[in-house]
């Protein structure tokens, strides 16, 4: 089955029912028209790219939000860190509305500016973010935790943010399950003690990391394996977890995005969580 795109229209949330169910199956939930107004003033920040070009993208972390990666003036620069706490506080109150079984075990990391061209040069297949893939990252372990997005389109002009989606995670894993090389607590300590990874990279964090590679490495996967074409419109708003959603970023510029992190134990239903389906696949609890 290839991940649905769920749209939640206004009578759904006025009904307040939660959408925790559809996005713990694989769903993309897409809100159509919330409102996210820009000034005058910040207009200028879809008309030209607000990023010193050294990262992909500029970003806030932290209880400081520090801003990271941007260009312009002080004044500029302080306008867009508004710009991205008040995002931040959009996608708070969005999930605290539509997924109110998560309050108070969400927490919200990183928020970012992505002003550039989805990126189509060749570069590595590693980094390559138009092949379809699940997230998972190198230098920090994820755990027992899930990866939720919340992504904006704010492109002035029209562009759509045109994703792929693929088919459902279990679907995937048992493809590729079978290919992965094994799990060493050996190295896994070795990568934590030589700072390589923020903390101990578990098996799930293995599992991840290798699905995320041989998923981008095999084009004939990438080609042929089931999947859809979505076009984000501008203004629209769209949820989901991207550990658990098999997407591509094929074309788009301007978007604003938002990434929480969920334990599973916080999930309406653990055992939708991708560590339960891997663990269910080997028929043993995960390392
Ligand atoms: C991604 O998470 O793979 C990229 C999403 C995007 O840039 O639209
Ligand atoms: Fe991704």
């Amino acid at each position: 089955m290839i991940s649905p795109i769920h749209t939640v229209s206004a009578a759904e949330m006025q009904a307040g029912r939660s959408l925790a169910g559809a996005l713990e199956d694989g769903a993309v939930l897409l809100f159509p028209d919330l409102d996210f107004p820009f000034s005058d003033f910040e207009r200028r920040f879809v008309e030209r790219p607000f990023a010193d070009g050294k990262a992909k993208n500029v970003n806030i972390r932290g209880a400081g939000a520090e801003l990271r990666g941007a260009a312009g003036s002080p004044e500029e620069q302080e306008a867009l860190r508004q710009l991205l706490i008040r995002y931040r506080r959009f996608s708070e109150e969005l999930i605290a509305r539509v997924l109110p079984d998560y309050a108070g075990r969400i927490s919200f990391a990183g928020t970012s500016y992505r002003p550039f061209e989805v990126d189509k040069r060749k570069m590595s297949w590693r980094r390559d973010d138009t092949r379809l893939h699940v997230d998972a990252f190198p230098s920090n372990p994820i755990g027992e935790k899930r990866i939720l997005r919340v992504f904006r389109n704010i492109n002035p002009s029209g562009l759509t943010r045109h994703w792929r989606v693929g088919e459902d995670f279990g679907a995937m894993a048992d493809k590729f399950l079978p290919k992965l090389p094994g799990y060493s607590p050996l190295s896994a300590r070795l990568l934590a003690a030589l700072r390589i990874t923020k903390a101990r990279r578990s098996e799930y964090d293995h599992l991840m990391l290798h699905l995320h590679d041989a998923l981008k490495q095999d084009e004939t996967y990438q080609k042929d394996a089931p999947q859809a074409e979505v076009h984000f419109q501008p203004g629209q708003t769209w949820v989901t977890f991207s550990d658990l959603v098999m997407h591509g970023a094929m074309g788009g510029r301007y978007m604003l995005e938002q990434t929480a992190y969920l334990p599973v134990a916080a999930q309406a239903d653990p055992d939708k969580s991708p560590q339960r389906i891997l663990a269910r696949k080997l028929g043993r609890p995960l390392r």
